[in-house]
């Protein structure tokens, strides 16, 4: 069973054909929605949208870890994780599809794990290449069946939000090697892999880190590429799951 969870632009999901809406409580609480259990291109599909349907939910007060309990208790066995992000390498401009092979986690005060032991032990879970590979591979093939220009990898700094970084963070997340900035992959994609989920993201470049660009940042302009992309990653969203065995 393959799992959505769609990230800011994409709270609603329409073209689903849905089936039901089932709200779960989990030990670590509640859901951000009720999980919409939906069909499309003859697949079962379960669509989350992390920050609540309204999208009333900022990052960093996201209940991580009831989002990933839920999806592993209703059988789910792949997550696509959609990000909107801040581009700071090359070719990566607003308005480009990156998918992420790697992570840095620059987030903080999260509920990080379900610290549960393994064999007695504290679960140290592998977490060398955060992304699944055969993940990354549908969704690259998906990509460029749907003809869009996208960068098949980039390093993933994940910052704690809400606010946006300072030009000074952005030029510390690129001394560091990131070619994007979000708030939303960690620890969702740790969590996910504590219970041996497969897990892979595709993001959506909105804007320029702060400070690179030659006007300050605009919410608007942001939303506007937010949108305009949209179509684009439903399109990707349906060539992926057709492709899901
Ligand atoms: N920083 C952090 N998160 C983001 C950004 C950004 O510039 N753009 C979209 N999500």
């Amino acid at each position: 069973m393959l799992a959505v969870i769609g990230g800011s632009g994409l709270n609603q999901f329409p073209e689903l054909e849905i089936i039901e809406e089932r709200f779960l409580s989990t030990p670590y609480g509640e859901c951000s929605a009720p999980l919409t259990f939906a069909r499309i291109e003859n697949q079962s599909l379960i669509f989350l949208p992390r920050h609540g349907k309204g999208h009333k939910l900022p990052p960093h007060l996201i209940n991580y870890r009831a989002n990933i309990w839920a999806l592993k208790e209703v059988g789910v066995k792949q997550i696509l994780a959609i990000n909107a992000v801040g581009g700071m390498g090359d070719g990566i401009a607003p308005g480009t599809f990156v998918v992420p092979h790697q992570v840095i986690d620059y987030t903080w005060g999260r509920e990080q794990s379900f610290n549960f032991l393994l064999d007695g032990y504290v679960n140290h879970i592998d977490f060398t290449h955060p992304y699944s590979a055969r993940l990354r591979d549908q969704l690259i093939n998906s990509l460029t069946e749907a003809r869009l220009p996208f960068q098949a990898q980039g390093i993933y700094g994940c910052t704690q939000g809400p606010r946006l970084e300072t030009a000074a963070e952005i030029q510390r997340l690129i001394r560091d090697g990131c070619d994007l900035v979000g708030m939303t992959a960690m620890p969702e994609a740790a969590l996910a892999r504590e219970l041996a989920m497969d897990y892979a993201a595709l993001c959506l470049v909105v804007n320029w880190g702060a400070g690179l660009a030659d006007q300050e940042l605009s919410i608007a302009e942001m939303m506007q590429i937010l949108a305009s992309g949209m179509n684009n990653i439903k399109k990707t969203i349906f060539i992926f799951a057709k492709n899901t065995i």
